[in-house]
């Protein structure tokens, strides 16, 4: 059976850090007898924008729906088009279309990188973020009143639908019973007086059915001060969108770089195609210089790849580069080195083992 993917870059180092990826994607699919076929895409980008006014084609919908699977660099040029309008008509458009609503960020101290939290070694940070991906404070509901004048207001609504909130809560309580039996739920029912507490109600509600599974709450506040401070607490995150934004964010800075750091779009019901990304963005600071860190998008393909039942070639590519760093001669500059990102996307991918 042949998986078909479609690639789509993006912008920035988007460009760069996929091919990486593909590299040893392609590689551990020749090693495991995995058939792929990739099909790539030049939208969702600011080339794609200032030649032809919009960020993606018009029948973009039916043009990805039918691929296995999506992999995805990066999207966002500030300079050429304003984040909001790319990213909403681009990257936000394929989670919430393709329903993707569970957004997995694992967060690991890696062996061989350099850990800024005084005295923490691998296994001491060790989680997974599982961020509500479609709806929350994301929401296309809102506006703009008098614009221009004193009484000028603006206002953009939070959602939260019983189907959305569950579903994401209830993959978070399975997620936890795969790992420690242990799940920490992102809040702020103290100060946002509606959707929070129905939060956490709904995990409140449904932690009734996983009664082996050891739930705690924090707020998000003192959340992100434990993350720094006690990153050992944590076993499963379950958070809203934007809470679940900033804590995968904050949980691989702990860890050294956001660089490394993956991201499963995921459709569980398999109806529309899933996305695998790095967390990080386009990176315009250093974008075109060659020296961004591959291990994300690395990693998001070897996320691809379980996806698509190969759960072999998967944790061949993540013993290939926990390798590769641990043994520590080829790093980019965000973990201290000087290697370029195609010299340590080059190094993974020679390191993969047919196991
Ligand atoms: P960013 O993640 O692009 O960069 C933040 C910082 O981390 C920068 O200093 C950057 O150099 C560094 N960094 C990021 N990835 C790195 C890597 N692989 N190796 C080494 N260093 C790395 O975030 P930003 O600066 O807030 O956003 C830049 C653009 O990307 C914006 O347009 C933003 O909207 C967009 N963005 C897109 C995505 C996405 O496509 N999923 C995610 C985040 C931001
Ligand atoms: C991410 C990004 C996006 C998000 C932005 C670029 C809209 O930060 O994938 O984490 O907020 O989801
Ligand atoms: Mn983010």
């Amino acid at each position: 059976m042949t998986h078909t993917i479609a690639v789509i870059p993006g912008d920035g180092i988007g460009t760069e850090v996929v091919p990486e990826g593909l590299r040893s994607v392609r590689r551990a699919a020749e090693l495991f007898g995995i058939d792929l076929s990739f099909q790539e895409f030049d939208f969702a980008s600011a080339a794609y924008w200032q030649q032809h006014g919009r960020m993606l084609p018009e029948d973009w919908f039916e043009v990805l729906q039918g691929f296995d699977a999506i992999y995805f660099g990066a999207v966002g040029w500030p300079d050429v088009v304003p984040d909001h309008v790319s990213l909403w008509e681009s990257l936000l458009q394929f989670r919430r279309r393709f329903d993707q609503y569970v957004n997995l960020r694992p967060v690991r101290l890696l062996p061989g990188v350099p850990a800024p939290l005084a005295g923490r070694a691998p296994g001491d940070i060790d989680f997974l973020v599982v961020r509500e991906n479609t709806e929350g404070e994301y929401s296309s509901i809102g506006g703009r009143i008098f614009e221009g004048t004193e009484r000028e207001a603006v206002v953009q609504e939070t959602v939260m639908t019983r189907t959305g909130t569950d579903r994401i809560v209830r993959f978070a309580f399975e997620q936890a019973q795969r790992r420690g039996n242990h799940l920490t739920s992102a809040t702020k029912s103290n100060g946002i007086s509606h959707t929070m507490p129905y939060w956490d109600e709904r995990v409140a509600a449904l932690g009734a059915e996983y009664p082996d599974v050891r739930v705690d709450k924090y707020h998000i506040d003192i959340l992100t001060a434990n993350f720094v401070l006690h990153p050992d607490w944590f076993d499963v995150v379950v958070a809203s969108n934007l809470f679940g934004d900033i804590l995968s964010d904050l949980g691989p800075a702990c860890t050294g770089t956001i660089g490394v750091a993956p991201s499963g779009n995921i459709n569980p019901t398999g109806a529309f195609p899933s996305l695998f990304e790095p967390v990080h963005g386009s990176a315009p600071d250093i974008a075109g210089r060659g020296i961004a860190n591959p291990i994300g998008q690395i990693w998001a393909g070897a996320m691809m790849l379980d996806h698509l039942g190969h759960a072999d070639a998967s944790a061949a590519i993540v013993d290939a580069f926990e390798r590769v760093l641990a043994e520590g001669t080829v790093r980019t500059p965000d973990l201290g080195g000087t290697a370029t990102c195609s010299d340590l996307g080059q190094a993974v991918a020679e390191a993969i083992k047919a196991s």
